[in-house]
């Protein structure tokens, strides 16, 4: 097990770190993460959209070569593409620059090549439970569909990057095209099953704070209040 400073991670707001003067980004307030192993100087970035250069210079700037790219789901403002009359950039912008494998769930790959224009052969489909290596960092791929059928989080060394899965408060909204409630409470009863210590890093920054733990959240986020399935449909299936 790599010991914690080998471990590289930032956390990156849309609008503050990167792309301050996009209004899009600034309203969506999207996070990207670097994850990265500092001893072999190299990293993954989960989510890059927005202004990707930007956040690949953050990597740069700390030494980090890009290795890799991995998404929490095909969301625009996760991966680029068509939103709200907006074209965000994103993974295409990513391969222009590098040419690195991107690691999404099997049952998201199609979707993103269809709002990214990314070549299917460019994206590397995968299980829940595969882990991607990055150096001696090993990144484990949980499947929460919900959201989106191919929705993935990301468990690194006790850190749960989540997506669109699971916020501080609240869960990313199952009404949207392949969106499921009855999966969305099984990937949230799946999470709340980790340990409690596991801080939860979302893919959008709703909250004041930017990261909590995971005991924290299941106390304070309504969408553990209910605890059984047909009462949680009635209060968030929609
Ligand atoms: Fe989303």
């Amino acid at each position: 097990m790599p010991s914690d400073d080998r471990l590289y991670f930032r956390q990156l707001l849309s609008g503050r770190d990167h792309a301050r003067t996009d209004p899009l980004a600034n309203q969506m307030v999207n996070f990207s993460y670097l994850i990265g192993d500092r001893e072999t100087s190299q990293t993954l970035v989960v989510d890059p959209a927005y202004a990707v250069d930007e956040i690949l210079d953050v990597a740069e700037g700390d030494g980090m070569a890009l290795a890799g790219v991995l998404v929490t789901h095909h969301h625009p403002d996760h991966v680029g593409g068509s939103m709200m009359g907006y074209s965000i950039e994103g993974l295409s912008r990513v391969l222009e620059v590098a040419s690195v494998p991107i690691h999404a769930h099997r049952q998201e790959v199609m979707s993103i090549c269809r709002v990214t224009g990314v070549d299917p052969g460019e994206v590397v489909g995968h299980y829940g439970g595969d882990k991607v290596a990055v150096g001696a960092i090993e990144v484990e791929l949980i499947h929460t569909p919900g959201h989106t059928p191919g929705s993935q989080c990301f468990l690194v060394e006790g850190m749960l990057v989540a997506g669109d899965t699971l916020f501080l408060s609240g869960c990313g909204r199952t009404d949207l095209p392949g969106g499921d409630p009855k999966a969305m409470y099984d990937s949230l009863r799946k999470l709340s099953s980790l340990a409690e210590t596991t801080v939860l890093y979302p893919g959008h920054r709703y909250s004041a704070a930017s990261a909590a733990t995971l005991d924290i959240v299941k106390q304070t986020n309504p969408t553990f209040a209910v605890t059984d399935e047909a009462s949680w449909l009635a209060a968030f299936g929609s």
